[in-house]
């Protein structure tokens, strides 16, 4: 049996009378490929962000490797091992790429911020992120400024950010998401090259995506788990085809 990294137990979420995540029992393995689909509305962000700590559930526990992490604030969580993008990015637009990256290894590594001057950076932070910017092939806009940057170089940067944080649990809410197809192929790339070590949970609407990458999905609809299997499981169910993946995969 593979190890657990993150767990739910009977988690929910209600936004007032809307119940956005209901009883939720989910386990995200050590080193995991899986996936989270889900029609628009079905409650895969609200669950991230109760993963992640963005949101308290209504009811219910989150535990990381066995620790209940329930009433553990974001940013403790994220020093606990747990990493995530935004569906929306979130970065220091008027910032380079070194510079994004070099903020967030720092922060892991509790180095005050009033160090990032030319002659103030850390060698060994600088030799992490540039380690990190060419891992996602971002060598060459190193010095330009985020707002600079096509959406889908965008995306990478988020992701260096989040691998900087050096986590064991890597959340994804649709890291393509808005990404010309042209260049998505370098996120998913990426993504497909992590680290064994880092357990993955990737929102993402492209289902040849999530056939190609997960190793686990489940089926997410009207805030509860639908379905949950391997991806053979998953794709041979008449019910998730009828009700969830209808054309979007000729499996
Ligand atoms: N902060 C919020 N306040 C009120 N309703 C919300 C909030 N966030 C999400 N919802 C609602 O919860 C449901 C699930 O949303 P969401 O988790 O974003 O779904 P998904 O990511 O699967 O598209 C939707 O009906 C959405 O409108
Ligand atoms: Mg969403």
């Amino acid at each position: 049996m593979t190890a657990c990294l993150l767990e739910t137990r009977t988690v929910s979420r209600n936004f007032g009378a809307l119940a956005a995540v209901s009883d939720v029992e989910f386990r995200l393995e050590v080193g995991a490929r899986h996936a989270l689909i889900g029609p628009n509305g079905a409650g895969k962000t609200t669950f991230i962000n109760l993963l992640t700590g963005v949101l308290r559930p209504t009811q219910g526990r989150v535990m990381l490797k066995g620790r209940d992490v329930t009433d553990i604030p974001e940013a403790q969580r994220v020093k606990l091992g747990i990493a995530r993008t935004f569906q929306i990015n979130r970065l220091f637009r008027g910032l380079t790429v070194l510079e994004n990256v070099y903020i967030a290894v720092s922060e892991r590594l509790g180095i005050a911020l009033d160090m990032f001057r030319p002659a103030g950076a850390r060698r060994d932070v600088i030799e992490e992120a540039m380690h990190l910017i060419a891992a996602l092939k971002l060598e060459d806009d190193t010095g330009r400024r985020v707002s600079e940057l096509p959406y889908g170089r965008q995306r990478l940067v988020e992701i260096a950010i989040a691998l900087g944080l050096k986590p064991e649990v890597l959340l994804l809410d649709e890291p393509a998401a808005g990404v010309p197809s042209a260049e998505s192929h370098i996120i998913l790339d990426a993504i497909g090259s992590l680290s064994e070590q880092i357990g993955v949970l990737i929102i993402e609407h492209d289902m040849d995506v999530v056939f190609r990458f997960a190793e686990r999905i489940t089926v997410m609809v009207g805030g509860r788990i639908f379905a949950e299997g391997t991806p053979k499981e998953i794709a041979a169910d008449p019910e998730i085809r009828a009700v969830y993946l209808g054309q979007a995969y000729h499996g």
